[in-house]
């Protein structure tokens, strides 16, 4: 038996396949199943409230899994499936409420990975899968990263190498008009509105006090375990003040290229760990969540992230590294 075989027995029989996409690797069940559903969360301890993302092979098989089908679905789905966004629309009643977290609506995505592909088409059916990590940890972007956060509670990791977005899908809201982005991600905000027109986006991240629309956003989401405070390039004056009072030794500072040190800080900078990061979107993406958790791995104390810049090409990563950090002002006292 291959290992794909064995991962669809596993689905059937209402088990749970950690599997790769091109973004992260998801922790799948079988959608239609709302037992097999219900494992997902415990595996992830993620609250019963965040609904998940349902995978599919083709946007035919999308379409039997929405109530509505919007052209812009249409439009988007014939662009940039199989890809990294996922589209929000009516759920139809063959989606258990478990799944959507008794939302009305279902994310829908075809992911662009040969193995993904293979799997959702040999099993047939739709596949729930949320990032396959524990949840408010890293989404894993490797076999061995979802292996460490989820060890036995997954009975098979399909091993499909790195992943090559390395972060998570753009999420859209195709169920309000005009459509509202949800998550930013591989596929950007320019390219959809290329397509569909003008839609909105609520940047920063959700209280996560207050009852979000879609849960995944709340602050804290994709943080690593390791204190991460981020800054602006143009605040390097005021970090340098704020390093005077903490060992350097045990700071690691995160940031894109080899981008010079603003303002006088050369002399704290010496004795920073620097980790850079591709001076490319697409690189720095891929290898974002594999960094941060080695900073994890190395003893650090604590994290400082010099933001990329503010463009709509970064706009993904700006993302999650606000989410992975708080502002560098919290750190002053
Ligand atoms: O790239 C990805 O999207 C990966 C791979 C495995 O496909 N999956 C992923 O799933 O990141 P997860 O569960 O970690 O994030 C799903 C996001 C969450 O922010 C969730 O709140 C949102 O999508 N979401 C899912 N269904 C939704 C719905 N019906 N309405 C609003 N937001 C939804
Ligand atoms: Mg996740």
């Amino acid at each position: 038996m291959t290992a794909i075989e064995r991962a669809v027995s596993i689905l059937r029989a209402g088990g749970l396949v950690a599997f790769p996409t091109e973004t992260v690797y998801g922790l799948g069940a079988d959608a239609t199943n709302s037992a097999a559903v219900e494992k997902i969360f415990l595996a992830k301890g993620r609250p019963p409230t965040n609904p998940l993302i349902v995978h599919v092979g083709s946007a035919e098989t999308a379409k039997r899994f929405a109530s509505q089908w919007p052209t812009a679905a249409e439009a988007l789905a014939a662009r940039f499936w199989p890809g990294p966004l996922t589209l929000v629309l009516p759920k139809s009643p063959q989606i258990p409420a478990v799944v959507t977290a008794g939302k009305e609506s279902v994310g829908l995505r075809v992911p662009a990975h040969p193995l993904a592909l293979d799997l959702l088409r040999r099993f047939g059916g739709p596949l729930a899968a949320p990032s396959a990590n524990r949840s408010n940890h890293l989404s894993p972007t490797t076999a061995a990263h979802v292996r460490d956060d989820l060890g036995d509670s997954v009975d098979l990791v399909l091993d499909g190498g790195p992943c090559t977005v390395g972060i998570e899908s753009t999420v859209l809201d195709l169920s309000v008009e005009p459509p509202r982005l949800l998550r930013p991600g591989g596929i950007t905000r320019e390219q959809i509105e290329g397509v569909i027109g003008p839609v909105t986006y609520f940047e920063g991240a959700v209280d996560p006090s207050t009852s979000a629309s879609s849960p995944g956003l709340h602050l804290r989401h994709y943080a690593p375990r390791t204190p991460a405070f981020r800054f602006e390039r143009d605040q390097w004056p005021e970090v340098a003040e704020i390093l005077k009072r903490h060992d350097p030794r045990s700071i690691r500072l995160l940031r894109i290229g080899q981008s010079p040190v603003q303002g006088p800080a050369p002399f704290f900078t010496e004795l920073l760990l620097d980790v850079p990061l591709p001076n490319d979107p697409e690189q720095a993406g891929r290898v974002l969540y594999g960094t941060l958790r080695e900073i994890d791995c190395s003893g650090a104390k604590m994290i400082l992230v010099e933001m990329p810049p503010a463009a709509p090409a970064w706009a993904a990563i700006r993302d999650r590294l606000t989410r992975a950090s708080r502002p560098i002002a919290e750190l002053r006292g």
